[in-house]
């Protein structure tokens, strides 16, 4: 059973569909703890429907990006977390977590690196022109969006897509292969 601790910005539909995998047996791991960093996180309820214990680690008030890893790494210690999975985590992660977590810690984005990396990938994508998009399961390295893909899938854009139409397509096919991701990268892990 991996034990996973899970890091959300935002409305938490990737961690719920985590949640809901684990739940259906699809995925053998257990969510020890969500931490989220903005107050109003809408992960936040979704944790509390699923009565996964929340911690809220407001980056505000952290001198610096190695400081919130700190205290991520200790909250993740403290619930025996084994395997770290951002999902929709939009701060920039430092040596301090990923050096804790070495190669256990996995990243979505939405779209086909290394194509349209940063915050605004859905935005880059339709901004090019390109007709097919999608998202991407990795593991983190330093570099942002970048590291080993474990698994992609791809997305038609259509000529009407607005930034929210595509990203709420990509969105679906993010919760199916999150999940499936997971339960390769320890796969990988212990060959
Ligand atoms: C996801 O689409 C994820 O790919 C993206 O944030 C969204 C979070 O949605 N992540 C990034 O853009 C990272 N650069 P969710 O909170 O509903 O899971």
């Amino acid at each position: 059973t991996l034990k996973l601790g899970v890091l959300a910005s935002g409305s938490g539909s990737n961690f719920e569909a985590i949640a809901h995998s684990i739940a259906q047996g699809q995925l053998n791991a257990q969510i020890q703890v969500l931490i989220y960093n903005k107050p109003k996180a809408k992960a936040r309820e979704r944790a509390e429907r699923l009565g996964i214990p929340a911690i809220l680690l407001n980056h505000r008030h952290f001198r610096s990006r190695e400081a919130l890893d700190h205290e991520i790494v200790n909250t993740f210690k403290q619930h025996d977390v084994e395997w770290v999975i951002m999902a929709g985590w939009m701060r920039i992660v430092t040596p301090v977590l990923l050096d804790a977590y070495c190669d256990r810690v996995l990243n979505i984005h939405p779209s086909l690196l290394p194509s349209f990396p940063g915050v605004d990938g859905v935005e880059q994508a339709l901004a090019a022109g390109v007709k097919v998009t999608g998202c991407t399961v990795h593991i983190a390295k330093e570099e942002v969006d970048s590291g080993p893909i474990l698994m992609q899938a791809a997305v038609p854009i259509l000529p009407d897509d607005t930034s929210e139409t595509l990203h709420a397509r990509i969105q679906v096919q993010e919760h199916l292969i999150f999940p499936r991701a997971i339960a390769l990268a320890a796969l990988q892990y212990s060959e």
